[in-house]
């Protein structure tokens, strides 16, 4: 399998076949990290880490897999840098394509990370847009390989607002990976596109898998895995959190909804999460709304059904994949 030179700008552009290597090699690098083998291909190479909205898991996994592999890392964000305010994004690709070997992009349009990665000759990789995470993807099913073993036939159920960059993705890498996807929300305009559902459903007929929206909650019944994100995502305005609640909270996934779910049923979240009081924005939405949790009751979340930690920690690995397989690298198998 060869994907040196290749981006990621979302898995819509990925074959059945390279999203599996991708994810084999995931699974001999954690291994790798876990015996404590120090694998550095690229020492002497650079790359590029552009975040116009925030991060912990993505910024942590790119710095750590690069670190990993021998790599230095630039971190630029919308306030240390010019990016946006002062110089194009296509003029700060063309810049930084002269000095690294690879760009990762964290921010609003997917139209901006295609327009990056038309102006660099480095692998550009999409940290998050508004419309795919597939980076997050690829960590996701990485955990569910690790817990309930193949991908193909798993029925998965997303709850929420689906129409956003976690639900898009989840139903492209269903639709590719032959698992059946549900997008459970209570009106239509939180469903994905019709273009995009469209060629999901040609990719399901390939892959065995199928695409689905439901506004009946009942559907989690006999579910592999449940699925759930933020009801505001960032770059939202703060006042859409009234409506959101109001759409939302009948779809919340608590321990009703997971006994809704086959017995041996994970639950799965991209984080960061609102279960509890300890943040900011949930305690000042609690003032103003009186909930205590929000798309994921704190019970669930702390529940053994969650994997949530582990998913987390699987970015780091499936990071570190995309970065050797589109540099050109694969430590063969070493166990
Ligand atoms: N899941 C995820 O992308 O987390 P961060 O926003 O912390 O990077
Ligand atoms: N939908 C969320 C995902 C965060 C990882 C957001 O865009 O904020």
């Amino acid at each position: 399998m060869d994907l040196k030179g290749r981006d990621l700008l979302t898995l819509c552009d990925y074959t059945k076949e390279e999203i599996e290597y991708l994810l084999d090699l995931s699974v001999r690098l954690k291994d790798m990290k876990r015996k404590g083998e120090v694998w550095q291909p690229f020492i002497g190479k650079n790359i590029a880490l552009i975040f116009e909205k925030t991060s912990t898991r993505t910024r942590c996994s790119f710095e750590v897999a690069a670190h990993d592999l021998g790599m230095g890392t630039t971190y630029l964000d919308s306030s240390g840098s010019q990016i946006g305010k002062k110089e194009s994004i296509e003029d700060t690709a063309k810049v930084l394509t002269t000095m690294f070997d690879g760009i990762e992009y964290r921010g609003f349009e997917q139209a901006k990370v295609e327009q990056i990665a038309e102006a660099a000759y480095v692998p550009v990789w999409n940290g998050l847009t508004n419309e795919f995470h597939p980076t997050q993807l690829l960590a996701d099913m990485m955990t569910i390989k690790e817990k309930l073993g193949d991908l193909q036939g798993k029925k998965i159920v997303y709850f929420g607002d689906a129409r956003y960059n976690m639900g898009n993705s989840w139903m492209v890498a269903s639709a590719k990976m032959g698992m059946h996807f549900t997008a459970c929300a209570p009106d239509d305009k939180y469903f994905p596109d019709e273009e995009l559902t469209g060629k999901c459903s040609e990719w399901a007929k390939e892959s065995g898998g199928s695409v689905n929206t439901s506004k009946d909650i009942d559907c989690a019944e006999g579910a592999d895995v449940i699925y759930t994100d933020v009801w505001v995502s960032m770059g939202e305005p703060y006042e859409k959190w009234e409506e959101r609640i109001r759409d939302m909270m009948p779809y919340q996934v608590n321990a009703d909804l997971m006994k809704k779910a086959a017995p041996h049923a994970i639950f799965m979240h991209c984080l960061p999460s609102f279960h509890d009081l300890n943040t900011s924005i949930a305690k000042d939405l609690h003032e103003r709304f009186g909930i205590c949790d929000m798309e994921v009751s704190d019970e669930v979340f702390r529940s053994s059904q969650s994997v949530v930690f582990e998913e987390a920690e699987n970015r780091m690995h499936t990071i570190k994949a995309v970065i050797a397989a589109t540099l050109g690298a694969d430590p063969g198998d070493r166990s």
